[in-house]
């Protein structure tokens, strides 16, 4: 019995689905159930019937796994997975930004603690954030903590967006000059960025998407060659789906090492010792829960 099958088997002996991210090693994508972006993982932890979730991602995506299945245990393999922009904005921020805006509403991005979630309105992820922006009624928006994911919304919103001045440092390390280099060395293929981009990136870009929505571009255009402003990680899941095509990393700064945190040997010891489980005080949960719940309502994604 090889290491995959051990981990394949008490999978099933701990009646438990592996939620993998986009950005998670190869491996850990061959082994896992379902990958996803991070509001296909939260759809899928909100439905799902199995008793243990193993989420191979980082600590927000694990957080908001718990307040979407509060009855189930939820494990993240590497508890030291976290995620520095989720770990940038705090409720104090929160806070002091609806005391000096009172007529705003909070917006958070999923990527972020529960603490601070529960101190929104509503949440969001990069697929769903100008949708749920628009359906708001109010125009004035607090938004946390990515400022460039905030600009994106306010362009294609039209909304005044106030944000806390977050980035991921991964996705803010990517210039103008890759672009450039990209259209000189690949002309014509098509370069999609993540809206985590710096604006005059994304300004620069034919399609600006969260993961998801990168994958199904990939597959529907007839276009041959892409050139991809995301972490890493995403490149195995778009050559594994598209055989035919070719996938190039807009720069090699996009690469997060929280991400690559999660092995299959650790995949493998949290489903046997039931642990790191993630949980949360349940006076943060309930709110936390209703701003993400507020999310999929308005996305057509709640039950
Ligand atoms: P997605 O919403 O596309 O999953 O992106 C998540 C993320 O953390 C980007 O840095």
């Amino acid at each position: 019995m090889d290491d995959m099958d051990d981990l394949q088997d008490l999978k099933a002996r701990r009646a438990a689905v592996l939620l993998a991210h986009n950005y998670q090693p190869d491996e850990v994508q061959d082994a896992a159930d379902h990958v996803g972006d991070s509001f296909e993982l939260s759809l899928l932890a909100s439905r799902t019937e199995a008793e243990v979730i193993v989420f191979c991602g980082v600590h927000f995506m694990a957080e908001a796994a718990v307040l979407l299945s509060p009855e189930k245990v939820v494990l993240l393999p590497d508890l030291e997975a976290g995620c520095p922009l989720a770990e940038s904005a705090t409720p104090a921020d929160v806070r002091s930004l609806r005391a000096a805006h009172p007529g705003a509403a909070v917006v958070s991005y999923v990527n972020t603690t529960a603490a601070v979630k529960a101190e929104s309105d509503v949440c969001v992820t990069s697929a769903n954030a100008v949708e749920v922006v628009s359906a708001l009624p109010q125009d004035e928006i607090i938004f946390l903590p990515d400022a460039n994911l905030g600009r994106h919304i306010a362009e294609r919103t039209g909304k005044r967006v106030i944000t806390t001045g977050g980035h991921c440092p991964a996705h803010r390390a990517v210039t103008v000059k890759d672009v450039e280099r990209a259209r000189a060395e690949t002309p014509g293929a098509v370069v999609m960025v993540h809206p985590e981009v710096p604006p005059e990136v994304a300004a620069r870009a034919d399609l600006v998407l969260g993961t998801g929505g990168m994958v199904r571009q990939a597959r529907e255009r007839p276009a041959k060659e892409f050139v991809i402003g995301t972490e890493a990680g995403m490149l195995y899941r778009l050559r594994k789906e598209n055989p035919g095509k070719s996938f190039h990393l807009l720069s090699p700064a996009l690469w997060c090492p929280d991400m690559k945190k999660t092995t299959l040997d650790k995949v493998t010891e949290a489903l046997r010792d039931l642990s790191p489980r993630v949980v949360v005080p349940p006076e943060v949960a309930g709110p936390a829960r209703r701003a993400l719940e507020r999310m999929l309502e308005l996305t057509g994604g709640g039950s």
